[in-house]
């Protein structure tokens, strides 16, 4: 059962969304040389104080062996997804950083990520920041009633392979609202025409997860932290996604870049 949101279920998301994209944009903005991922772990929870929000993964369990011990996820280079941050990782000139900021506001949720530069980044690494975002919207462009989630993971696996970019097989996109995790799961490689049917009220998180190398995960000792096995450098990029009867819209809009 894929739930479809209705009236004020569709104002709660949004405004759950808001929230999560501004904390998301807040804490990008504190992103530097130099600053470590304790600290912007730390901002990420006062910005959800500030505004009113819990984490939704703070001692969330059902990933790993241990309840999940940060706010936020962050994830440097090689790491992949659920990252923890850490007073001792420190950011240089030239990583890459992935945010995932997923929050509770009232009860509903909103998830979502992106892998940004610190400082300037090799001309490969910036390539594939292109590439996963714009797997993203070609994903999203299928986002679509009557259409099915396979067309969104074909969409998603079609651009990626076109680039001959890894696509991380071991996570999938999900559908959100109260609970973070919803059906269906999206997967970023898949048939068309194929899976469940998309309809109108459906909140769905896209969200490829790509490799400049393989896309092989390996699990760190923290019981969280998913690398590529490589060590190749992977990005990340998330939306939440409402399904109108016009088509998709990114609900995941930081306050600062809401249309008046
Ligand atoms: N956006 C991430 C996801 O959907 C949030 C994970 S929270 C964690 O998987 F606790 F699982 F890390
Ligand atoms: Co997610």
């Amino acid at each position: 059962m894929i739930p479809i949101k209705r009236g004020e279920d569709i104002k709660h998301m949004r405004e759950a969304c808001i929230v999560a994209a501004t904390v998301l944009d807040r804490m990008a903005a504190l992103v530097e040389p130099g600053c470590n991922t304790y600290d912007i772990d730390q901002a990420g929870k006062k910005f959800m104080d500030e505004l009113g929000a819990v984490s939704a993964c703070y001692n969330y369990r059902g990933g790993g062996p241990v309840p999940y011990p940060a706010y936020t996820c962050l994830s440097i280079n090689d790491e992949i997804v659920h990252g923890i941050g850490s007073i001792t990782r420190s950011l240089r000139e030239g990583d890459i950083i992935t945010l995932d900021v997923a929050i509770i506001y009232n009860g509903w949720i909103g998830d979502n990520a992106r892998t940004i530069a610190v400082g300037k980044v090799a001309p490969e690494v910036e390539f594939l920041l292109k590439s996963t975002e714009e797997a993203f919207h070609k994903g999203m462009q299928q986002a679509r009633k009557g259409k099915r989630v396979g067309d969104i993971s074909f969409a998603v696996q079609r651009s990626l392979d076109a680039h001959n970019l890894g696509i991380v097989r071991d996570f999938v996109g999900h559908g959100v609202g109260r609970s973070m995790h919803e059906e269906p799961q999206i997967p970023n490689f898949g048939r068309k025409n194929t899976g469940p049917r998309l309809a109108a009220g459906m909140t769905l998180c896209i969200e490829p997860m790509v490799t400049l190398g393989s896309p092989e995960v390996k699990m760190l000792s923290d019981g969280w932290t998913a690398s590529t096995r490589d060590g190749s450098w992977s990005a990340h990029y998330e939306h939440t996604v409402l399904i109108t009867p016009e088509g998709p819209e990114i609900l995941t809009i930081p306050e600062s870049q809401l249309k008046k």
